[in-house]
């Protein structure tokens, strides 16, 4: 009995890309899915830090590997399909994590900024999946698109008008997708987190900081967390274990759905 319950969340026979895997969010998605026992390609920009990525995993007893990827090179991403599959025969599961976040209220923003933010967080999300369908079609049942959006969508801040038109789009763009590949027996979902530390999130939290005459960034993060109903930020591996939860066999029947991983924030915007 508790085998069978085990079974559900294995994630032992898969293949998983991860985009953006190398730090933040995404090193907590790759982590824990190759917890779950996944073979995870991860998938950075940076080649350095992704490559340290792959070897913590592996020297913990997981599996994975490193592929340096700009999510805003077409070439780059049918590379990363091409040796994943040279390098494991197949790919069941794609996380589409990378994203950047550079604030700049609308009037000021440089159309080259606007094309930036589209083309890594919305055209890229775009090229890795259609890279990618005929390996998650031929994964049946153990498909899984699995992207990664924000709360954004939910209540927009100034200065992020390029990125939540990014994540909206994603958003969208994944429904398309679920239905696509429902007949497959493959699911499409998005995980919108709230708010999360990170590398990335740590310089937005210093301007904020800044903009409100405060330097001490410790004090706005703790009086934004009296904010969140479950009274703290996310870390990492918070959104990692939902993505995991997400790519196992008991996901199976969740399809086309944006899940917030949030600590019930959204409840109090
Ligand atoms: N941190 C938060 O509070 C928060 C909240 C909501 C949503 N998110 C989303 O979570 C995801 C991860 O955010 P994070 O805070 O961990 O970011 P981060 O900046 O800390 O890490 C992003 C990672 O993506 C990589 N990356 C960036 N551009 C890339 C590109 N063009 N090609 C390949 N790799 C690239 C970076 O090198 C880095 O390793 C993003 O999609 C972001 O929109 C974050």
């Amino acid at each position: 009995m508790h085998d069978k319950a085990l079974a559900l969340f294995d994630l032992k026979d898969r293949v998983a890309i991860v985009t953006g895997g190398a730090k933040g969010i995404g090193r907590g998605i790759a982590e824990n899915l190759a917890l779950a026992g996944a073979r995870v390609v991860v998938a950075d920009r940076d080649a350095a830090e992704n490559v340290a990525c792959a070897q913590s995993i592996t020297d913990a007893g997981g599996r994975a590997q490193a592929i340096t990827c700009n999510m805003s090179s077409e070439s780059d991403i049918a590379a990363l399909v091409e040796s994943t599959l040279a390098a494991f025969g197949q790919l069941d599961i794609v996380v589409n994590n990378a994203a950047i976040y550079p604030m700049s209220p609308i009037a000021d923003m440089t159309t080259e900024l606007w094309d930036e933010v589209l083309g890594i967080n919305l055209r890229g999300v775009f090229l890795l999946t259609r890279a990618a369908m005929r390996s998650l079609k031929q994964a049946g049942e153990n498909g899984r698109l699995i992207n990664i959006s924000s709360i954004d969508t939910w209540k927009s801040y100034v200065g992020m008008g390029h990125y939540d038109a990014s994540k909206g789009g994603m958003e969208a763009f994944t429904r398309s997708c679920a239905l696509e590949l429902a007949e497959f027996g493959v699911t499409a979902n998005v995980i919108a987190p709230g708010a999360v530390k990170t590398p990335g999130s740590e310089t937005v939290r210093g301007n904020l900081a800044r903009e409100r005459g405060d330097p001490n960034t410790d004090a706005v993060d703790a009086e934004f967390a009296t904010r969140i109903p479950l009274g703290a930020w996310a870390n990492a591996d918070d959104i990692g274990q939902a993505t995991m939860l997400l790519a196992t066999p008991a996901a199976h029947y969740i399809t086309g759905q944006t899940i917030y991983v949030d600590g019930g924030l959204k409840l109090t915007m």
